[in-house]
């Protein structure tokens, strides 16, 4: 079954959607894999700060454009990669996604450009720009069934950022 069930979240701050994203945070699990999508801007970082922060992370979050993946550790490991840079799902090859999915959870930036080297099982979160400069909307799709099984779970610990 490919189910995709869907939210949608609005913040007005940085420091929002580092709240909503930390919320987010109780509910992950190892092996999750979170496909982070907006533009240059959106808060696809800022998020996994905020997602970072909530699991006990510690030191300094910083974009991985440049080394492709990061490795973080917390009350799980958190991956997080940015595969602005890659063009193409072949060149995801080289990231040996399988590993990194086995062990912790996997937030991946511009996760969309290698969609197709992707598993189906995924929580994509496309972030973009609304009407005031720190307004964002944060689309949650649950895609895949077990991500769709949790889709209650998850709308209780984000609904303070539920759109109307
Ligand atoms: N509501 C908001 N959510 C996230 N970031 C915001 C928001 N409002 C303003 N910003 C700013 O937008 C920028 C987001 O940058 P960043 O997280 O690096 O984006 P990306 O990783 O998507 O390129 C930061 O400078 C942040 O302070
Ligand atoms: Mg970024």
């Amino acid at each position: 079954m490919n189910t995709a069930l869907h939210l949608r979240a609005t913040t007005t701050s940085v420091a929002a959607t580092k709240a909503f994203a930390a919320a987010l945070a109780a509910e992950l699990r190892d092996g999750d894999l979170l496909v982070l999508v907006g533009d240059l801007g959106a808060g696809k970082t800022a998020f996994t700060q905020g997602l970072c922060a909530a699991l006990g992370v510690d030191v300094a979050v910083t974009s991985p454009t440049f080394t492709l993946a990061n490795r973080y550790e917390g009350r799980l490991v958190v991956n997080h990669l940015d595969v602005y840079r890659l063009d193409s799902p072949a060149e995801a090859e080289d990231l040996a996604l399988s590993e990194l999915l086995d062990d912790g959870v996997t937030v991946i930036e511009w996760g969309d450009r290698i969609e197709a080297a992707l598993p189906v099982q995924r929580l994509r979160i496309e972030i973009t720009f609304g009407p005031g400069d720190d307004d964002r909307l944060i689309g949650c799709d649950m895609v895949g069934d077990t991500w769709a099984g949790r889709f209650g779970d998850i709308r209780a610990a984000v609904g303070d950022w539920l759109a109307a």
